[in-house]
């Protein structure tokens, strides 16, 4: 692997005088030059409507199903199973919403206190529209993980959906998807994986996951902000997306709403090419060593508590904590002056900042372009803040 930050413009920002460490890649990484030059080169070169006769339109059409193709490849999909839209949100609403007019009132979805609001308002749409009930799994507060007996108690004869996060953008939880999918099979009822913060860590395969959905953004992979959904294909071809009736019936365009960010997508086909160029065993070993540091680091500075598991336990190298004495903001204002950029808050997963007792959190998140150096000075930066 050629060394990885040099894909990365964004990197060359000063800030203060210093160049700027992002650890805000749970809200968003940096997109390497491929990716931008992918969707320039679109809206240059082949920017068009689709399914016309002429040879930019064309040139979209291709796009649009390299781009597919790539997803399929790297999500180990079949072909016409994968969907793009906006975000993920967008596409899990749209998704509920299929759902909810195969469902009737009492028909039950379970959902998790770890999990972000977006895959929790979609499904709580439908208890207004459908009369669903949506249920909310136990995060255990000490470890930050989710509470499988709660999960498996609340699973009953109506259970129709288990809507489960990947891992928590919040504190970096991985859930253990398998012990997941095998309660859905169980119970009968079908598996959403929300895999926007998992997607950035680990190699995702939908056939080993056995999930029925997935989804995930390409903003938080190195990639245009778009959205990406993976639907098992017969549910794809048969459940009833709200559509117009010019479009198509069959396909993944049938669960597809107007006009998609062209260049976005055409941007997506870029990043896949970029997912598949890395090391991932390395980066993998990379990731652990920095959630360890980052965690044993912060630990020894007074005032600073730590929230999810600790390293060793399945987790992502995203990292929060509070810091006694401050709020979030202060401490994400304290070290974007010195060029550590930071994100605090609730990050929409507020079960998860409810259940720690905590007003928000200040989230460390590390990507493929993090370094070492950057973590030190991140310590180096809080313990000042901390008075030590
Ligand atoms: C775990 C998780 N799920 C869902 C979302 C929502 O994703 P999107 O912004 O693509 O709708 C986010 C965004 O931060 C997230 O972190």
């Amino acid at each position: 692997m050629i060394n990885v930050r040099n894909h990365f413009p964004a990197l060359n920002r000063l800030h203060n005088g210093q160049p700027v460490a992002y650890f805000d890649s749970p809200g968003g990484t940096q997109v390497p030059r491929m990716v931008g030059e992918a969707m320039t080169r679109y809206l240059y070169e082949h920017n068009a409507n689709t399914h016309w006769a002429y040879p930019t339109s064309a040139e979209t059409d291709a796009i649009i199903a390299s781009a597919r193709a790539a997803c399929v490849r790297f999500f180990g999909a079949s072909e016409r199973e994968i969907v793009f839209g906006n975000n993920m949100t967008t596409l899990t609403f749209h998704l509920s919403r299929a759902l909810g007019r195969t469902w009737s009132a009492g028909d039950e979805v379970i959902a998790t206190e770890l999990d972000h609001h977006a895959n929790v308002a979609p499904w709580r749409a439908l208890e207004v529209d459908r009369g669903v009930v949506v249920r909310s799994a136990r995060m255990i507060p000490e470890t930050g993980q989710l509470d499988f007996d709660h999960l498996a108690q609340l699973i009953g004869p109506r259970t129709r959906l288990l809507a489960v996060g990947g891992a928590s953008n919040a504190i970096g939880t991985i859930n253990d998807l398998g012990r997941v999918r095998d309660l859905a099979r169980e119970a009968g009822a079908l598996f959403f994986v929300d895999a926007v913060h998992l997607a950035p860590h680990e190699r995702l395969d939908v056939r080993a996951l056995g999930c029925d959905f997935l989804a995930c953004s390409s903003y938080k992979f190195y990639g245009p902000h778009a959205g990406i959904l993976f639907a098992r294909g017969e549910l794809l071809e048969s459940l009833p997306f709200p559509k117009l009736a010019p479009a198509p019936d069959k396909g993944p365009e049938r669960a597809e709403t107007g006009t998609q960010n062209q260049e976005g997508i055409a941007g997506i086909e870029a990043t896949i090419r970029f997912l598949e160029s890395l090391d991932w065993p390395a980066l993998h070993d990379e990731g652990s060593r920095f959630a360890a540091r980052l965690w044993n680091g912060l630990s020894s500075i007074r005032g600073v508590r730590l929230y999810g598991p600790p390293p060793g336990q399945p987790r992502t190298p995203t990292v929060s904590f509070t810091l006694d004495g401050f709020t979030g903001e202060e401490v994400s204002r304290a070290l974007a002056e010195r060029a550590l950029f930071v994100s605090h808050g609730d990050f929409y997963a507020q079960t998860v900042v409810e259940r720690l007792g905590v007003e928000a959190l200040v989230r460390v998140g590390c990507a493929c372009y993090t370094s070492m150096e950057e973590i030190e000075r991140l310590l180096d930066a809080v313990s000042e803040l901390s008075g030590i």
